[in-house]
């Protein structure tokens, strides 16, 4: 890991629960310019004397649960301010004599907070205001000598405090960009609460970055694999500052997952170091190994074992197997701790470079991943300083297993289902709900979108209601209605998967001309086995809002753009409808998998 080498001696401390935003909480009270560090849960109260505030994160366990994270109860009257979020609300409730209860429905996306009484907390804040919750479990009797701070509908206990003691507790999440006073929350603690001092500046990270590098790698070379992405080119960019162009390469491999032009692109990019970089055509490979394949996490399998099965022939053909090379890669924080990289996380998919092969090259410690601990806009930050051009910096993400994850596959043939709210398409997609995975069923509502705005709120109400969906669509337009259409057969072949390579080129075209691609975080397009006769497959828009991709809001799309898509899209061969995705993550995630 690498940190900088003078960080100062941290005035917070997150006590990691397992939840999905701990490094996210961490990171924005550096932004609020307070040095502050991670550690796990239980970490005995005594290694916290001195810090000026403690916060305990979320996590997707429950306080009742045999084998829950616990934490030092001695922490609690060490007079040391203790923010608890979520899980860590209910923690602090648990061990202080009050109630924590499964709550009748989850209440997961945006709520509105409404302040009793501001405290400290809540000082200079609106009484109602937007916040972000995902949880299940609720405190319904506050420990005594509490005080209720905020409710909302669903939720009784949505903020308490313990003033004289200095002990504070919110059920939603401050640190997501979603919750609306997020960041002056957290700050009220920091400066009202806990009296920190600014010592952290988040500007200057290229350089500090680089001399972890120089440390980390020694005297030796660095090997890596560059996608044409944000992360890998800022994480190559940095070690070819760090260690001059002579002890760095980077191969590019074609992997047939691509998108249009995208081999191109990255050649144009990485012209001016032609010396330390080369493109590796093993499109045969790939599609020959990923035939027939049909699950999610297998196709992510097979494609990090060839990943690393070619990483190994190309360390071998560029001699360069030997103890002076190790491994460089451009793994951000989400890649981490979604594939349950910290202690306590659940796992919610396996990302490609956290596959068993790699996972045994960082244990015989040659992975240098320098950006590990950085959020997308980090890196981006991180790249403006180091001069690589706005056109590569503000591209969207794009997954490493490439199209793989946005083809959906079938195994076999399965009628579409009807329900009282809509039609139940029969495919299943990977959602995140309360820190832990799901893989459910989508709903299609009956209406279409010509206002979004009703029907994202449709969605948003409905999802929290119907068990066994995490997933919520409507239909833009079809060749055929939908009662007409059905399941369909398909697994990631070339057919599959040049069909969604130009719907994704048609969309990016069109939003790129309309200017819309430039207001969303990232545009994902997505194959689905439903279809009619002649046309077995249909597509999905999946526009979304978000800081980080750690959360994100489905994103309201200019019904003129959405119906010119749509028409284009049901102009290519093998396409039977087209769908928007109006889901929020959580309880969805970003990729459909
Ligand atoms: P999800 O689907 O988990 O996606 O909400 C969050 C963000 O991560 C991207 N993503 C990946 N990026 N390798 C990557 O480099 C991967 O295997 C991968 N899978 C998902 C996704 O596109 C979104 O921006």
């Amino acid at each position: 890991m690498i940190e900088p080498l003078s960080a100062p001696e941290p005035q917070i401390t997150v006590l990691d629960a397992g939840g999905q935003y701990c490094h996210l909480i961490s990171r924005k009270v550096r932004d609020l310019g307070v040095y502050c560090e991670v550690r796990p849960s239980e970490t005995p109260a005594a290694l916290l004397r001195g810090r000026r505030g403690v916060i305990l994160s979320g996590g997707p366990a429950s306080v009742y649960e045999e084998g829950s994270p616990q934490i030092d109860r001695a922490l609690l009257s060490l007079g040391t301010p203790v923010l608890g979020i979520c899980y860590g609300q209910q923690l602090m409730a648990h061990l202080l004599g009050g109630r924590v209860e499964r709550g009748q429905e989850g209440e997961f996306g945006l709520a509105e907070l409404e302040v009793d009484a501001p405290d400290l907390l809540f000082a200079g804040l609106p009484p109602r205001q937007q916040v972000w919750m995902s949880h299940r479990d609720t405190v319904s009797v506050l420990p005594p000598g509490f005080q209720r701070l905020a409710h909302t509908n669903s939720c009784a206990v949505a903020a308490m405090a313990h003033a004289g003691n200095h002990l504070y507790g919110v059920q939603f999440h401050p640190e997501v960009a979603h919750t609306r006073y997020g960041t002056q929350i957290l700050s009220n603690f920091l400066f009202r609460i806990c009296g920190c001092r600014q010592d952290w500046n988040p500007a200057g990270r290229a350089a500090m970055l680089e001399e972890g590098i120089r440390e980390t790698a020694g005297e030796r070379k660095v090997f890596f694999f560059v996608s044409g992405g944000v992360d890998s080119t800022v994480a190559f960019t940095l070690c070819l500052r760090a260690l001059g162009p002579g002890r760095v390469r980077g191969v590019y491999v074609d992997t047939g997952l691509m998108r249009e032009g995208e081999t191109e692109f990255v050649r144009g990019i990485f012209q001016p170091h032609s010396g330390a970089f080369a493109v590796l055509d093993a499109q045969e490979r790939f599609l020959g190994a990923l035939e027939g394949v049909y699950d999610p996490e297998q196709k992510r399998q097979i494609i990090g074992d060839e990943f690393v099965r070619i990483q190994q022939e190309a360390l071998d053909a560029y001699h360069v197997l030997d103890e002076e090379w190790i491994l460089g890669q451009g793994t951000i924080y989400p890649d981490t701790i979604e594939s349950g990289g910290t202690e306590k996380a659940a796992v919610i998919k396996t990302h490609h470079n956290r596959v068993p092969a790699i996972q045994r090259l960082i244990e015989e410690n040659r992975v240098l991943e320098p950006i590990r601990l950085l959020y997308k806009d980090e890196v981006r930050a991180v790249g403006r300083e180091l001069g690589l051009p706005s056109e590569l910096l503000d591209r969207h993400p794009f997954p490493g297993p490439g199209l793989a994850v946005r083809c959906l596959c079938s195994r076999e043939a399965a009628p579409l289902g009807r329900s009282a709210e809509g039609w139940v398409l029969p495919v299943r997609s990977v959602g995140v709900q309360g820190d832990s995975r799901s893989y459910a069923s989508v709903l299609c509502l009956e209406a279409r979108p010509s206002s979004t705005g009703s029907l994202h709120r449709q969605a948003t109400a409905l999802i929290n209601q119907l068990a066994g969906i995490n997933r919520i669509v409507a239909l833009v337009d079809s060749r055929a209605p939908l009662e007409q259409m059905s399941g369909t057969r398909g697994s990631l072949d070339r057919v599959r998967l040049d069909r969604l390579r130009r719907a994704d080129a048609v969309v990016r075209r069109l939003s790129c001309e309309s200017g819309y691609e430039r207001s969303v975080w990232q545009f994902p397009v997505i194959l689905i086995p439903v279809g009619a006769a002649g046309a077995p497959d249909s597509i999905v828009l999946r526009p979304v809002d978000s800081v980080d991709g750690m959360t994100a809001e489905s994103a309201a799309m200019p019904p003129e753009l959405l119906r010119q898509i749509a028409g284009e899209l049901l102009a290519l061969p093998g396409v039977c409808a087209v769908f928007y995705d109006l889901t929020h993550k959580p309880p969805a995630t970003i990729e459909w998998e």
